[in-house]
């Protein structure tokens, strides 16, 4: 007997996931992939699991048109915006409600009157929309794409952000994320030797130190910091080398991560990674956001 599981991904991510599933599912072989998209088998059934992932579930397979009418309860996604998802199953999609914890029949539009059909369990930290795409309205007036990459991790974890609380911001120029901190009622202190954004750096609850984060010390802090965030474009070693010098003189309750992982043998650095900052005291967990490139967040909080 054979068993089929799905994953999609953003097209950037695609050697990421690749490599990831080679190093972790050795039984596992490519079945069948589209950019995006793609399915693979196994002589057993195993528990699969993909970080480079925005959604990945067990496949049930390629289905005719006529054979998705079975289906009472389904989200539908489609692979590329041109491929206009048929009225009738438009309007299935948008009827169908799961609650976090129920099983998801997916119906994935791949090409042209291509669909195939996998379900998956919907997590409290799922976006709750077919394919996991975003649900962050698009804005023309942020600085940086870090500006959703943050909005959808708060959004993913509910994250407890509470009014004045005050947020260490590495690599925070030109300053997308910043802004949505802000706007959450956040104080930042941005740590970056690049320019902040104009608008964004006049104000009200930001300050800006214009150093590398490798110099950052005790005596720049007079308060404590409630997070830790950061998106600094350099190997993920180094930030969490830094991080964990940092955690010696700090006390966040949360961390969020950005890592760039440029190649993808450095996917399978992140197991130690996350043991690094788990010593510290937080529960640790990855996700990939719909904004994602080549890239994953590292969340840890006290309470996750
Ligand atoms: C992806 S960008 C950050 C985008 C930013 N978070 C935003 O919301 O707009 C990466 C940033 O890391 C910064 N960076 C690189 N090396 C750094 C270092 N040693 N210390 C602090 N920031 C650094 C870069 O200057 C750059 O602004």
């Amino acid at each position: 007997m054979s068993f089929f599981y799905f994953v999609l991904t953003n097209t950037e991510a695609f050697d990421l996931l690749q490599e990831e599933l080679r190093s972790r599912y050795p039984d596992l072989r490519k079945s069948y992939s589209r950019p995006g998209f793609m399915t693979l088998k196994s002589e057993k059934s195993i528990p699969f699991k993909a970080h480079f992932a925005r959604v990945f579930g067990v496949c049930h397979g390629k289905k005719t048109r006529e054979e998705l009418n079975q289906y009472q309860r389904a989200w539908v996604w489609n692979r590329e915006k041109e491929l206009e998802i048929p009225p009738d199953l438009k309007k299935l999609s948008e009827s169908s409600n799961f609650k976090i914890g129920e099983k998801v029949t997916l119906i994935m539009m791949v090409g042209p009157d291509e669909y195939w059909v996998g379900e998956y369990d919907l997590k409290r930290t799922h976006f709750q929309t077919p394919g996991e795409e975003s649900s962050i309205v698009e804005r023309d007036d942020v600085p940086s794409r870090a500006y959703y990459k943050l909005a959808e991790l708060y959004e993913a974890y509910d994250l407890p952000f509470d009014h004045q609380e005050r947020v260490l911001e590495l690599g925070s120029a030109p300053g997308g994320a910043t802004l949505f901190l802000l706007e959450q009622d956040l104080l930042v202190l941005g740590v970056d030797p690049a320019e902040m954004n104009d608008e964004v750096k006049k104000k009200f609850g930001f300050r800006h130190l214009k150093i590398p984060f490798e110099t950052l010390g005790p005596q720049h802090f007079t308060d404590d910091i409630d997070w830790m965030i950061s998106d600094v474009n350099l190997p993920p070693s180094v930030v969490i080398k830094e991080v964990e010098r940092m955690l010696d003189f700090l006390a966040p309750k949360g961390i969020l991560l950005t890592l760039k992982i440029a190649q993808p043998n450095h996917v399978h650095m992140i197991p130690d990674f996350m043991d690094r900052i788990r010593k510290f005291g937080y529960k640790v967990d990855l996700k990939y956001v719909p904004s994602f490139r080549k890239e994953i967040a590292l969340i840890a909080l006290k309470d996750l």
